[in-house]
């Protein structure tokens, strides 16, 4: 696509947004039309997802814009039900912008398989013979994965490690790297997993136990990096200096305090977890990989890296991306394929780095609102929607009701249901 700004697309219509988008990306109206119909997703599709199912459920469909990403413009989707995220993300890649955009990457598709074995004798005699047979289970690993090798991807490598339990056994466990090229991959994983447990049980000696994908995808990093002018930063009256001074404040904090860090990575997962779940990806494993690897060295902290160098503030992010662009989902689920061909991405690598750069950019706007008129204001007017249209104001009476409710500073609904009696006829 040419450019993923559109001037003032806040301010139309959710029709007139459909209209835009369509035309920017060009895409067939029909697609971008059938987001009016429903939550897109029929029910013998849902009932073939899960068990029990008994219906479907609905979740606001946005786009975040203005992102540059390796030089490329990308409209984003994102799928979330808190105000703010996508305008967060939005008005942050827009300032990244003034200093050319996100650079961005992801590693190949290297996830963990783990085999543990209990009750090994002599578990450095283990240790030694898998090493000696890393080879042969390699090849035993391709056997078991012939789709993926004729696409290029399949085993990379067997590590094995001695891990001490509470009650002081030594385990022994056997991590299979497998590249699942476009897949998120945990199928692939723990078929291959279960396959080679038996002929790493002959080689180790003591018993298998568990054989399953590690959501510590750590050989499958996405990276993403920004450069942003003071120029871009100044606000309420502060210079863009003093706007990154305190930025740095911030990132500080969230670098030497978990309780901090803990709400300054949930920020970055907003713009993450919005885009994986547009894209049909597994959050959760997003989100248990995140945590753990925030907290790699041993103690928890910020999952982005922030600093000033000359007239810049400069900011970093790296997490494992264990995301897919293809699978059932992709194929089945209607909004899932409109949010592909909306974020245009060729694969999953590339998805990756557009992921981190959307978990970058979240952080950012976090960070220069906190750290100057905070949160509350902004979000506060986004919330009110949801507080009228929940009292029951309907149409032209909401954007009317929602100056006066903020104005009021008390954004409730009692205090919406009150202000929409007044507005009411009275008989
Ligand atoms: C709210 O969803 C996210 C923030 O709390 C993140 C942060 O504190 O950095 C605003």
């Amino acid at each position: 696509m040419s450019s993923s700004r559109i001037a003032s697309f806040y301010r139309l219509s959710v029709e007139e947004r459909r209209r835009k988008i369509a035309e920017a990306l060009n895409l067939p109206s029909a697609d971008v039309e059938a987001l009016a119909h429903g939550d897109g997703l029929p029910l013998e599709v849902a009932d073939a997802m899960v068990e029990n199912a008994v219906g479907t459920f609905a979740l606001p469909f946005g786009v975040a814009l203005n992102f540059k990403v390796n030089g490329r413009d990308y409209v984003v989707p994102m799928v979330v039900e808190e105000p703010s995220v996508i305008a967060a993300a939005s008005y942050a890649a827009l300032l990244a912008r003034e200093g050319g955009g996100f650079v961005a990457e992801a590693d190949p598709g290297a996830m963990i398989g783990q085999i543990q074995l209990v009750n090994v004798p002599d578990p450095g005699a283990a240790v030694e013979r898998i090493g000696a047979a890393r080879a042969r289970l390699l090849e035993a690993a391709e056997e078991l994965t012939p789709g993926l090798c004729k696409r290029g991807a399949g085993p990379r490598d067997v590590e094995v490690r001695l891990v001490r339990g509470d009650d002081g056994e030594t385990m022994v466990v056997v991590h299979v790297l497998l590249d699942t090229g476009d897949a998120m991959g945990a199928n692939a994983v723990n078929s291959l997993v279960e396959g080679l447990a038996p002929m790493v049980e002959e080689i180790a000696g003591g018993t298998v136990c568990l054989r399953i994908l590690s959501n510590l995808s750590d050989r499958r990093l996405a990276r993403a990096s920004v450069r942003v002018p003071f120029a871009a930063l100044g606000r309420d009256g502060l210079s863009g200096a003093e706007v990154a001074e305190r930025m740095m404040h911030a990132y500080r904090f969230a670098a030497a305090d978990p309780y901090r860090a803990t709400t300054h990575n949930k920020g970055i997962m907003n713009g993450v977890d919005a885009v994986a779940l547009a894209t049909g990806n597994d959050w959760r494993a997003i989100e248990a990989g995140a945590h753990a690897y925030a907290c790699r060295d041993g103690r928890y902290t910020s999952l982005t890296t922030w600093r000033i160098e000359g007239e810049h503030l400069v900011g970093s992010i790296e997490l494992p991306m264990a995301v897919s662009t293809v699978g059932p989902l992709v194929k089945s689920h209607p909004r899932v394929r409109l949010a592909f061909r909306v974020l245009g991405v060729s694969g999953a690598r590339e998805l990756g780095g557009i992921m981190a750069a959307a978990g970058l950019a979240s952080n950012m706007a976090a960070m220069r609102a906190l750290a100057t008129e905070g949160i509350q204001k902004g979000h506060m007017s986004l919330h009110a929607r949801s507080v009228l249209l929940a009292a029951g104001a309907r149409g032209a009476a909401v954007e009317q009701l929602r100056k006066r409710l903020v104005a009021a500073g008390d954004v409730k609904i009692d205090r919406a249901i009150a202000l929409l009696r007044t507005t009411e006829p009275t008989s």
